[in-house]
């Protein structure tokens, strides 16, 4: 068991789940609905959570009744929250997902007001028993600052590159490990994974790279030296929300049970690959490192 810090925004997921993807100025029934705590870190501590780890995380949320849900299921899920002040004035981010049950996509319209986590508040947060910081790559000048203090602790530092943010390549030297997700490589238009890592290895030879794409599986680079785990086969996926987050958990994991580069991709496409069969997240420890 470690200690593990996430840093990250907490998301109201209403999720629809249609037949097909509506056209524009139409309307259709959603076949069922359901509401659930997203948010790509506040996902990842679930799964970290669910593999038994003490899972804390560094976010801001609202009092109003969406935050009071969120607040109640990330307890329910035995995630600490680094209690930074809660705000009365802004709505709880909100994501309103439409999933197309013929073959799982899932489109997202996110809404957000609420301001992003500062430095000043991190800069409150105990961390000297923390083992694993994992950063979510936003808000890049204070999040630059939260990294640059994790780093007096000597312990693994993740971060997740998801979308192209103004100078967000400034994270990359804080890290030991970077995910980059297949959109953000596609954004620098990179068409395969391996191109974008081989990139930023030119850039970065020490730092361990990876990246996901799907259903052709993860890669990552380390001083040169080039990774590969095909995707875990499934039948059929229900549901991906959630599933790049469930592998960044699945390799935080690997990594903290000693596990290899190699393995480590491996035990996490496994996981996320599970993940894509299931409903929402839970039921993931089936695995063992
Ligand atoms: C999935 C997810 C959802 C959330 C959205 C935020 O990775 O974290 O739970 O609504 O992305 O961008």
């Amino acid at each position: 068991m470690s200690n593990i810090l996430l840093t990250g925004i907490v998301v109201l997921d209403i999720i629809n789940y249609v037949d097909s993807y509506p056209k524009e100025d139409s309307e259709i029934r959603a076949l069922n609905q359901k509401i659930r705590r997203g948010g790509n870190a506040s996902n990842t501590a679930t799964i970290l959570s669910q593999l038994k780890h003490s899972c804390t995380l560094a976010t801001n949320l609202p009092t109003d009744t969406s935050g009071q849900f969120l607040s109640k299921d990330l307890d329910k899920n035995n995630i600490k929250l680094a209690i930074l002040g809660t705000s009365r004035a802004y709505t709880s981010p909100t994501s309103y997902i439409t999933i197309n049950i013929q073959n799982a996509s899932r489109s997202i319209i996110h809404y957000r007001d609420l301001p992003e986590l500062s430095f000043t508040q991190f800069d409150k947060i105990l961390l000297n028993t923390i083992d694993w910081f994992h950063f979510e790559g936003r808000n890049i000048r204070d999040t630059s600052e939260m990294m640059k203090k994790s780093h007096g602790f000597n312990k693994s530092i993740s971060v997740e590159i998801e979308k192209d943010r103004d100078n967000i390549d400034s994270l990359i030297p804080l890290a030991d490990i970077i995910f980059f997700s297949r959109p953000f490589a596609e954004s620098r238009n990179f068409s395969e994974a391996r191109d974008c890592l081989k990139h930023f290895n030119s850039i970065y030879p020490d730092k361990l790279l990876i990246c996901t794409w799907g259903t052709e599986g993860a890669f990552a680079i380390h001083n040169s030296q080039e990774f590969f785990s095909s995707a875990f086969y499934i039948d059929k996926a229900i549901d991906t929300i959630g599933a790049g987050d469930t592998f960044n958990a699945g390799f935080i994991h690997a990594q903290l049970n000693k596990l290899n580069i190699n393995e480590s991709l491996i035990y996490a496409c496994k996981l996320a690959g599970l993940k894509c069969t299931k409903d929402g997240l839970t039921n993931l420890d089936i695995f063992d490192v």
